[in-house]
């Protein structure tokens, strides 16, 4: 459990924004020996993703090459509902495919509609190196499929067509440029 006041007190760590390499590199597996640095990191991540704000975070875009991801998608008037996935994999997933709108905080303003299997089984390890199993729909299941992704080294304008794809990076780049 990653408990409120530590990510309160957290630094936010920087979030990267494509085109960085490490986004597009596959991760390597968590090791238990990673688990002492990941303690530390993980709420900053939190912090991060909870400033920006967004609903997932994936260790690549902290510029971290390891298999692990943070998801929260609780009503931000709600109470939160933070979820660590170290060495998260999707084991099953619906034939049925649902449409939503996806961003990504390493692709910053940009928009578009995504088709995924509507519902997913996802095997992960949480902090005490427990194996779960979380079974998504809705909005749950875009966000484990889109962080997942991540560590493959995968973004969400790689489901699009090559001219969206396009589009969407070179308006990315050109709002980059104007803000530096
Ligand atoms: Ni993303």
């Amino acid at each position: 459990m990653i408990e409120h006041d530590v990510i309160a007190q957290a630094t936010p760590m920087p979030i990267l924004v494509a085109p960085q390499a490490v986004l597009r590199q596959k991760t390597r597996l968590v090791r238990p020996e990673d688990m002492d640095g990941l303690r530390t990191i993980i709420p900053r991540m939190f912090a991060a993703m909870y400033q920006a704000p967004g609903i997932g975070l994936a260790a690549p875009q902290v510029g971290l090459g390891m298999r692990f991801a943070i998801v929260d998608v609780s009503d931000k008037d709600g109470p939160r509902n933070p979820i660590v996935l170290i060495n998260p994999e999707v084991i099953a997933e619906t034939d049925s495919m649902a449409a939503r709108e996806e961003g990504c905080l390493s692709l910053p303003n940009q928009y578009a509609e995504v088709v995924r299997p509507e519902a997913v089984r996802v095997r992960y390890q949480d902090m005490e190196g427990k194996v779960q199993e979380l079974e998504a729909d809705d909005l749950l299941a875009t966000c484990l499929q889109h962080e997942i992704d991540h560590l493959e080294g995968i973004l969400f304008v790689d489901h699009l067509s090559t001219l969206k794809r396009n589009m969407i990076m070179r308006r990315l780049a050109k709002e980059q440029r104007q803000k530096h």
